[in-house]
């Protein structure tokens, strides 16, 4: 792997298979009553995010510590951000702190590229979710999650549903997947596909009930209203009628298919609760997956390795 993971697209097959590989082996430590190994004792990982998180940043800090690395959580909320410093004046802080590894999430897509080539740091960074860019570790958890239900992904279908344009989730999916062999269709209104989709080597639709029979996997999005500066179309009431996955929707579904969500979600807009509750969503699986991936991710990019010693020395 590269120094840095900043972009689905800095993942070749090889280098994705040997994380999804290496987070398996990872993923049994949470059946151990000592859940800990000390592969990274004595390395710091921060993390920095500007915008708000629940599942990505607890599961960076528990992959972190379950490696026993050292960790130093950063808020935008409550520190000198408030008071104007820069990204470059944040950064060399971290940096006099001795960061090995920085986590970072900023609303400004392209951020984690500036922290990684601009000098600032010199340890290795990670997107953790710029703007509407990319989110490459929540691709790999939900790359990880279909290879433990379905085997090889070559030729598997996803279907990818919502809001595409400020979706960060769905571009890092589409181009991970692509590379993993799936065939990936997106699946939003209009108005929600951003300029360029066409380059992006999937396909598109407008109509969720043509997809759906066919789909291997069904992945649905939130619909990102806070990115949204006017009022957006269609109307909340039409989105989920046209888009939603509901009860009735989802019995069209292969008995094989999975529902998943890459959270937050709003139940009753993009998804009714009676499937996030069903037996076919693994959205709580995708959490606990999470934490297996980002350990991976941590310990592929500062140990160097390609197996994980002392995986059978946990303390
Ligand atoms: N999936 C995801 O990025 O969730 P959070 O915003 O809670 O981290």
């Amino acid at each position: 792997m590269k120094r840095h993971l900043l972009s689905a697209a800095d993942l070749t097959r090889d280098d994705a298979e040997l994380v999804l590989r290496t987070a398996e082996e990872l993923r049994s430590l949470a059946d151990r009553p000592i859940k800990k190994l000390p592969a990274l004792r004595g390395r710091t990982v921060v993390n920095l995010f500007f915008e708000d998180s629940t599942r990505t940043r607890i599961s960076f800090e528990a992959a972190a510590k379950r490696l026993s690395a050292d960790v130093i959580n950063f808020s935008a909320k409550g520190s000198s951000l408030s008071k104007g410093e820069s990204l470059k004046d944040t950064a060399l802080t971290l940096e006099a702190m001795g960061a090995d590894a920085v986590v970072v999430r900023h609303g400004a897509s392209g951020a984690p590229h500036r922290l990684a080539h601009s000098g600032w740091v010199r340890s290795s960074v990670v997107n953790a979710g710029d703007g509407t860019h990319e989110h490459p570790t929540q691709a790999l958890l939900d790359a990880f999650t279909m290879w433990r239900h379905l085997g090889s992904l070559d030729g598997r279908r996803v279907a990818i549903v919502g809001d595409v344009l400020h979706s960060r989730v769905a571009r890092s999916n589409a181009l991970l997947l692509h590379t993993l062999g799936a065939e990936v269709t997106l699946v939003a209104p209009p108005t929600l596909f951003p300029v360029g989709i066409d380059t992006w080597g999937v396909e598109t639709s407008y109509d969720l009930d043509a997809v759906l029979p066919k789909a291997d996997v069904v992945m649905m999005l939130r619909v990102q209203r806070e990115r949204m500066n006017a009022s957006f179309f269609p109307t909340a009431r039409e989105y989920s009628r046209r888009y939603g996955l509901d009860g009735k929707r989802m019995r069209t579904l292969q008995d094989h298919t999975i529902v998943m969500h890459p959270g937050p979600m709003v139940r009753g807009m993009e998804i009714t609760a009676d499937v996030a509750d069903s037996d076919r969503s693994v959205i709580v699986e995708q959490v606990t997956n999470g934490v297996a991936v980002r350990m991976a991710v941590l310990y592929l990019l500062l140990s160097g390795a390609e197996g994980v010693a002392g995986a059978d020395e946990s303390e």
